[in-house]
């Protein structure tokens, strides 16, 4: 056996009478009059193939083992289908079944288990069609932004995920240190738990200095497209945020494209181009998990993606969108006023009842912004932008950057962080500095917003939010 197979996807492809088998896991088996059908799937496609057992076929020792969840192989011969909804199915000669699944303990033998169950059972959801239509769209959509980027000349990076650099106030960071005896925790005489230091002194920690899983990679990635113009990441990143959102992981990956001689609006443009190329390709490439989706986790998917991908977004700066909260005669539980950053309920009144699709918000306060964003004329305001989608909010966080050695020194001062440590982004101003920008797409709110998925824990394989590191 190797890797090499029909997989189920294909099987609905060949002629009547073509000899094949049929590797997978059962759905479910249903007998009728010595007969059985079998619903096969493998993860290839969301369809399930469906394989019939004439009567005698194969012995009753072995047919009790074919049910739901065993892991199978069937051999047979491909025949036309009298069952409405496919075309051929598979008439078995013989099976061979790699592992029965006792189906008193089966964990996914419940119909129309919830998501939040699935959730505690996340090592055996691939299997089922909510999850299994979920990895193959995060799957797809991978495929789609490398594609993106390597037909627009981007060279992909990767960034470090351990740094010793506080990156850039995204968020706040897990440390990484093997100061701590891990296995050793001690009672202290409080009774707390405590850990066993092995030297209090950062110096003698693994890496010389205190270090971080990284928030974001983009300061690296400045670096090297100030060298090689236009470049991305794609990585994991990691906030160590103490909140518990359908919409925060603790863990969750990044795409930043950072490009050499552009500007915000050029910034805007290709963020623009990116969502809809993307979102098209999904829309081309994952039409049967889609029209799922649309039929049984959010109603009017499909017309809303199509329309997302036809229709230009709408670009508005943060003071005109203060300007309509402020009007828009909405009780908000938060205040809006100018100066405040935006809460998930102005995000969401703003795209879904304002405009009707995503909206662009840029020029925000530079008090709610990160320093290397790029300072305007009015010395209030900073070169940011935000991607804002229907039912997600904020989808892409970005920015021109602040290019000016003497504006990025201030700026940094401002924020109340020391100097030193950026001296090598610094250093970036002070030989060959460009015009630059980029940005950040949150790689699981993407997949929320083409899924129709409430909850981000449901559009990664593992997630890991405060209090949960489970598989
Ligand atoms: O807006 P953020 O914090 O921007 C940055 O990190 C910049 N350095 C990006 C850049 O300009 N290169 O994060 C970017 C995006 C957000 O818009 C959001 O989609 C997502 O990352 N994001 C999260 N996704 C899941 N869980 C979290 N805790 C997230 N925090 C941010
Ligand atoms: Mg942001």
């Amino acid at each position: 056996m190797d890797y090499r197979r029909t997989y189920v996807r294909d099987l609905f492809n060949l002629a009547p009478g073509t000899e094949t088998s049929a590797f997978g896991w059962v759905k479910t088996r249903r007998d009728s009059k010595g007969v059985s059908f079998v619903q096969l799937s493998d993860g290839s496609c969301f369809r399930d193939f469906q394989v019939v057992i004439a009567a005698g076929t194969i012995s009753e020792d072995v047919l009790k083992l074919i049910t739901t969840g065993a892991c199978v192989r069937f051999d047979g011969v491909v025949v036309e289908s009298p069952a409405a909804g496919q075309a051929v199915e598979l008439s078995a000669s013989g099976v061979e079944v790699f592992g029965g699944a006792d189906a008193a303990n089966y964990p996914l033998q419940k119909k129309g288990a919830t998501l939040e169950y699935l959730r505690e059972i996340a090592h055996l959801r691939a299997r089922g069609n909510t999850f299994g239509a979920v990895f193959r769209m995060r799957a797809q959509a991978a495929q789609a932004i490398h594609q993106f980027f390597a037909k627009r000349g981007f060279h992909y990076i990767q960034t470090p995920i351990i740094t010793a650099s506080d990156a850039e106030g995204a968020g706040a960071m897990f440390q990484v240190t093997t100061a701590l005896e891990v296995n050793a925790p001690l009672e202290a005489p409080d009774g707390q738990f405590a850990y066993r230091l092995r030297s209090a002194n950062p110096e003698h920690d693994f890496f010389g200095k205190p270090s971080y899983l990284t928030v974001s990679g983009q300061l690296e990635a400045e670096t090297i497209a100030l060298g090689m113009t236009n470049v991305y990441t794609f990585g994991p990143t990691f906030r160590a945020e103490n909140s518990s959102t359908s919409r925060h992981l603790a863990e969750f990956w990044m795409v930043e494209p950072e490009m050499a001689f552009c500007d915000l609006e050029g910034n805007m443009n290709l963020a623009e181009e990116f969502l809809k190329e993307v979102i098209g390709n999904l829309l081309d490439f994952c039409g049967d998990d889609l029209s799922f989706f649309n039929q049984r986790i959010e109603p009017h998917l499909l017309e809303t993606l199509e329309h997302v991908v036809t229709s230009p977004f709408e670009r508005l700066t943060y003071t005109e969108a203060v300007t309509m909260l402020e009007q828009s005669g909405e009780n908000f539980e938060f205040p809006v006023g100018w100066g405040t950053d935006l809460q998930s309920e102005h995000e969401r009144w703003l795209t879904e009842v304002k405009v009707g699709r995503p909206v662009i918000l840029t020029d925000y306060p530079k008090e709610i912004k990160a320093f290397y964003m790029r300072q305007n004329e009015d010395g209030k305001t900073v070169r940011a932008m935000d991607v804002l989608a229907p039912r997600i909010g904020e989808i892409i966080g970005g920015s021109q950057r602040e290019e000016r050695l003497d504006v990025l020194e201030a700026r940094i001062k401002e924020s109340g962080l020391p100097l030193e440590p950026y001296w090598w982004y610094l250093d970036l101003r002070r030989f060959g500095s460009a015009p630059h920008a980029g940005f950040g797409l949150g790689f699981e709110r993407l997949l929320m917003y083409v899924t129709g998925m409430k909850n981000i824990r449901d559009v990664i394989p593992y997630h890991r939010t405060p209090g949960n590191a489970d598989f």
